[in-house]
């Protein structure tokens, strides 16, 4: 599908973006990378780097005069470049505002100078905040809790104005809690990348709060599914929409699975203090991607959790 495609992949050396670039030059596209190393690894570019068709670069969405250079000949741009940690974001609000806002603002600017027929953007269901309803549909009011939320927020309004006023197809994804390969292991990372590896270094997990908070935990498989279609779609111009699988689990559940699933005997549940800013339960409606880009979650929580444990212990551990 992506055969001949000239794509620009922010964030290549990432989470998603790395992902989501093997699976784009798997499909036949010309990808140029960029990331300027912050979270990024180039370990998780080892596979791309072998790839004639992928090319990298070290550089940062604050810098547009780059940016603009590299666009020159690119047809669409998977923006997943981020300053992605929720409680780093309070306490470096100014710095999550120029990566997140003005970094994004930059992509627009030189994707409309350059005629890119595409840009998706890497969006977050912190955008929610905290509100009662459940799921969380995209109709609903927004209302942020922490500094990310809000920058997440004001770049995919940002990619909605410039469909509007410009005439850009842009799509923003808000995902929910992406998970697996890849996945970072720091104190700021998603909760099953720091559980997975407590659990073996066989130190117990500590849940933040009582554990009855709940996530809608999404396998990255699905994210990338979620990418690569709406990277192609005319009928997601200008939407914005969740990329979730669809189904809450508690954290108390999901920290039982995990111990259980990984066989490591001896592990019991902490608890700690709850963390500021951290929302009670978050659960994404998915009938609106499912609508516009056929979107549908093949893994749960659960066998995603599988296939990462699988990852986990054949490649992770035997590095070890
Ligand atoms: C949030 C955002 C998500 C964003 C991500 C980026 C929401 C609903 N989600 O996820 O969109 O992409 O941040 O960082 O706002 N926890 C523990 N122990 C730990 C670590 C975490 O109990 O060692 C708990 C947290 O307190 C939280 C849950 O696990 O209740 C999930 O945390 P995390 O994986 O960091 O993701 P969110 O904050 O939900």
């Amino acid at each position: 599908m992506y055969e001949g495609k000239r794509v620009l992949v922010t964030g290549a050396a990432g989470f998603i973006g790395s992902n989501l670039t093997d699976e784009l030059l798997s499909q036949g596209a010309t990808v140029i990378g960029i990331d300027n190393m912050f979270n990024g690894r180039m370990g998780n570019l080892a596979l791309a780097q072998k790839n004639p068709n992928f090319t990298f670069y070290k550089t940062d969405v604050r810098d547009y005069d780059r940016l603009l250079y590299l666009m020159k000949d690119i047809d669409i741009v998977f923006h997943e470049a981020a300053f992605t940690s929720v409680p780093q974001s309070i306490l470096m609000p100014e710095l999550c505002n120029s990566v997140n806002v003005s970094g994004t603002l930059n992509i627009l600017n030189a994707a409309r100078i350059r005629d890119v027929e595409k840009i998706v953007f890497a969006s977050s269901s912190s955008v929610y905040g905290d509100t009662p309803t459940l799921p969380k549909h995209e109709k609903m009011h927004l209302d942020p809790i922490s500094p990310y939320g809000v920058a997440k927020y004001a770049a995919e309004a940002y990619m909605v104005s410039y469909h509007r006023v410009y005439g850009l197809n842009t799509t923003s994804l808000r995902y929910f809690n992406v998970f697996g390969p890849r996945q970072k292991d720091s104190p700021y990372s998603g909760v099953i990348a720091i559980f997975i590896a407590r659990i073996f270094e066989h130190k117990n997990p500590v849940i933040f709060g009582d554990g009855t908070q709940s996530r809608d935990f999404t396998y990255i498989k699905d994210v990338v599914r979620a990418n690569l279609l709406a990277g192609l779609s005319q009928k997601a111009a200008g939407e914005v929409m969740n990329i979730a699988a669809g189904k809450p689990i508690s954290l108390q559940e999901l920290t039982e699975i995990m111990i259980r699933e990984s066989g490591v005997d001896g592990l019991k549940i902490e608890y700690g203090p709850i963390r500021k800013g951290d929302i009670l339960h978050s659960f994404g409606d998915i009938k609106k991607a499912q609508q516009i880009l056929s979107y549908t979650a093949e893994y749960d929580v659960i066998s995603g959790f599988q296939e990462y444990l699988n990852y986990y212990k054949t490649i992770i551990l035997q590095k070890q």
